[in-house]
């Protein structure tokens, strides 16, 4: 039986990246579905993985996961396609309008935290954020609830008695507790809404394993690294990335969370499709990591996480869902 995978977020970057290794890894072994918002980008996507892997079984979904009548018809559609999914990738994300906050930068660069300021973006980089038509704060949407209201509207295929199922969350070394406030979980206020929904991201897994474990459900997390993506790119302008390429691979020899490419930045993702999910640790965070000589491997850490918080977001997050689908 083929694995059924569903990656939200898979026309480019980590996402595409993952879907490639899948297939390279084991074409037969696995049923890809596509969930893209920009259906032409997705079929350019599933036209790449086609020519490298012929007789691969790559399916394409439309869903944005900052509307919510789109989440609703697009998991409406998947319950019609597949009898169960095996593996759910929470990709897709957006850190829209960044804006780089020069000075902290360069008194940064000449301090011990550099690496630590490339790594995990701490204090240099804050975002301007809107409102969807839904009425939500457009991060949010996109990066956490999107996924959220996924995963509730595909239980019946993803909760199967003697079986287990996978969802993975894209988080950030970027998720940080200091941008989130359970008091404002969209970020209406503050300037690092990016951070704030990662964070939550972090949060949310662990309350869904508290609530999905006994139905065979469980939820992992990961940090792909400092990888060079459509959204990286997005942060500067071309000519400073270029200066900094440089400095990013000498960086690289010293720091193994530089992982730089979608290839490697995917390596955890990957590394979760071959485990267990009981042998996980739902407290921890699964980073991909890239050694000075290159090579790839996925390494545990503890987040910065507690269970009676991830309870009360996961209680306001029930809250939202049954006030925006009282509206639809
Ligand atoms: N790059 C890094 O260093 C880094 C570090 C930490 C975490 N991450 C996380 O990694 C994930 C993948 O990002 P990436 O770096 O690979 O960047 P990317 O190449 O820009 O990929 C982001 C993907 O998300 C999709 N997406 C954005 N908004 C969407 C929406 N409303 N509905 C559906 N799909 C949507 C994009 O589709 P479109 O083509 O339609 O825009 C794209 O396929 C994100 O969650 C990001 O936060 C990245």
């Amino acid at each position: 039986m083929k694995k059924v995978v569903l990656v939200t977020g898979a026309n480019s970057g980590i996402g595409l990246a993952l879907c490639e290794r899948l297939l390279s890894q084991d074409t037969e072994g696995v049923q890809l579905c596509l969930a893209c918002r920009n259906m032409r980008r997705a079929q350019a996507a599933r036209a790449a993985l086609l020519a490298a892997h012929p007789t691969a079984q790559v399916d394409l979904l439309q869903m944005d996961t900052s509307s919510i009548s789109s989440i609703i018809s697009a998991a409406q559609e998947v319950k019609v396609r597949y009898d169960q999914l095996d593996y759910l990738y929470l990709n897709a994300g957006i850190m829209p309008n960044p804006q780089f906050d020069v000075k902290s930068f360069f008194k940064g660069l000449f301090s011990s935290k550099v690496i630590n300021m490339f790594a995990t973006g701490e204090g240099i980089l804050t975002q301007t954020d809107c409102v969807t038509p839904d009425g939500l704060q457009e991060v949010f949407a996109t990066n956490l609830f999107g996924h959220f209201l996924l995963v509730r509207e595909l239980e019946p295929v993803l909760c199967h008695a003697g079986q287990t199922s996978q969802l993975v969350w894209t988080s950030s070394s970027n998720a940080h507790h200091s941008a989130f406030n359970l008091e404002d979980i969209q970020h209406q206020i503050g300037s690092q809404p990016y951070s704030s929904s990662k964070y939550a991201s972090d949060l949310l897994s662990l309350a869904l394993n508290m609530h999905y474990n006994k139905q065979g459900l469980y939820s992992s997390v990961i940090c792909p690294g400092f990888v060079m993506t459509n959204l990286t790119y997005g942060i500067l302008p071309s000519f400073l990335w270029m200066l900094l390429m440089p400095i990013f691979w000498l960086i690289r020899i010293f720091t193994n969370t530089f992982t730089l490419t979608p290839y490697n930045g995917a390596e955890a993702l990957l590394w979760l499709f071959k485990q267990k999910p009981e042998s996980l640790d739902p407290y921890a965070k699964y980073h991909s990591l890239t050694s000075g000589f290159g090579i790839n491997y996925t390494q545990p850490r503890k987040m910065d996480i507690d269970l009676e918080s991830s309870e009360s977001l996961y209680e306001k997050l029930l809250q939202l869902e049954r006030d925006v689908k009282s509206k639809l």
